[in-house]
């Protein structure tokens, strides 16, 4: 419940993403009143809060004055220092490279995301997409549809072009709850607190893909692992460091954000029956359905940005050296771009204009395979219904960097 968090705590505290409506009222207000927030919460960076989708958008263009640094997502204060103090190499993923360095990691997997790269994987997206819907057959009538479904199809599309099998898949699922769901009790495992158990799958993580590139560069395979693992730098070698991170963020970015998208897409289809059924009506409309499930559900809470000197944002100077935090969720109900933001709607007009997927050089990579994984699924599901309801409530992930709906029970027949 949000009544009692400070306006600064709705960003960081766990429990204020487990009810977005509560949220997003919340937030509204402080777009409103407070577009540049000052964070002032114990135990954290002070950092200003954007909440206008102006705001995040220019400061997410402008990647010269603004930059990502390793410290691009916000945590308690005591764990950077840990981190800092334990010796270890900082991130190195690319959402925490900037300037020339990150475009040249950038360029290694590039190819492989660009929009005729990911639409020639689309037959092998309907086969997957098919496996999921099968499985809902076998099940019966009812699932949980982001548990049992969403959330292995969505991994296995990303597991697919890395080239890890489907005996590892659960492995990569329990390390990326790790990473982005580490304070929510369901996904703690047998470690006691978040900053451990994000530890934890971080040393895992770098063992399997430590294999992993072993293997890549014995017997070259025609996957995203091999070019990873083989990736040059100004032709040398990627660094030890940043090649794992890359590992890690193209295996933790590419499903449980998608994930989040389709399980909050169908809560919102399923509580706006005629929204459901314009969709079913019309299938043409799965495109921008999927732009507008973008749009609402926003999985990728935040991303901090650092100013390189004095920067005025609307009223406020933020100092050189001081930090902002992008809210794309709040920027995607501004009600000076979005009419009615607090609606959902599958014929929004401007619904691609959100700003989920971040912005300048460190655009999503994967976006074209999340929008694709999106209407695949929803494409390919409803015509075969006859029904699908809500059967109980949602349940949502109890974390501030990725997060939304993490169980769906629905109820649902088939026409045959
Ligand atoms: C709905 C699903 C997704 C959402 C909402 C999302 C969101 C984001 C956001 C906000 C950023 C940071 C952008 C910025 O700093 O301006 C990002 C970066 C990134 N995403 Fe995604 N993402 C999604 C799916 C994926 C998928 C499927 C993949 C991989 C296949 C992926 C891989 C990446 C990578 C590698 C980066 C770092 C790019 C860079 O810094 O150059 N994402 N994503």
């Amino acid at each position: 419940m949000t009544e009692n968090l400070t306006p600064g705590q709705l960003f960081v505290d766990p429990d204020a993403w487990t009810n977005m409506s509560q949220w997003h009222e919340r937030v509204a207000h402080i777009r409103r009143t407070t577009p540049v927030l000052p964070l002032d919460v114990a135990g954290y960076e002070n950092v200003w809060v954007l909440t206008r989708h102006s705001d995040v958008f220019n400061v997410s263009r402008d990647n010269i004055k603004w930059l990502n640094t390793p410290r691009a997502v916000l945590g308690p204060d005591a764990d950077w220092q840990k981190t800092v103090a334990s010796g270890m190499p900082l991130p190195a993923s690319l959402v925490q490279l900037d300037g020339t360095k990150h475009q040249k990691h950038r360029l290694v997997a590039s190819e492989w995301f660009k929009p005729a790269a990911v639409g020639s994987r689309q037959s092998r997206i309907d086969e997957i997409a098919d496996q999921f819907i099968e499985r809902m057959r076998e099940l019966g009538t009812t699932c949980d549809f982001a548990r049992d479904i969403v959330q292995p199809y969505t991994l296995r599309v990303i597991m697919d072009i890395y080239g890890v099998p489907h005996e590892d898949e659960a492995l990569m699922m329990e390390l990326t709850q790790g990473v982005f769901g580490a304070a929510d009790p369901e996904f703690m495992g047998d470690v006691g607190d978040p900053g451990a158990r994000l530890a934890v799958s971080i040393m895992r993580f770098i063992q399997y893909f430590a294999a992993v590139t072993e293997d890549r560069r014995a017997c070259p395979r025609d996957d995203l692992a091999t070019v990873i693992a083989n990736g040059q730098i100004d032709g040398c070698p990627m660094g030890d460091v940043e090649r794992l991170w890359f590992y890690i963020i193209v295996a933790t970015a590419g499903h449980d954000t998608t994930s989040f998208a389709l399980s909050g897409g169908l809560e919102v289809l399923l509580q706006n029956p005629a929204q459901l059924q314009a969709l079913r009506d019309d299938p043409n409309l799965v495109v921008n359905a999927t732009e507008e499930i973008i749009r609402w559900t926003s999985p990728v809470r935040h991303f901090l940005r650092l100013a390189t000197e004095d920067m005025r944002i609307g009223d406020s100077i933020i100092p050189e050296g001081g930090r902002v935090l992008l809210s794309y969720p709040a920027a995607n109900r501004d009600e000076t771009t979005f009419v009615s933001p607090m609606n959902f709607d599958v014929r929004r007009t401007n619904a691609d204009k959100n700003v989920s997927f971040g912005g300048g050089t460190h655009y999503c990579l994967g976006a074209q395979f999340a929008r694709r994984e999106v209407r695949t699924f929803l494409g390919r599901l409803l015509p075969q219904l006859a029904t699908i309801e809500a059967n109980g409530e949602a349940s949502w992930s109890r974390a501030h960097f990725v997060s939304g709906v993490k169980h769906l029970p629905i109820t649902y027949c088939f026409k045959n």
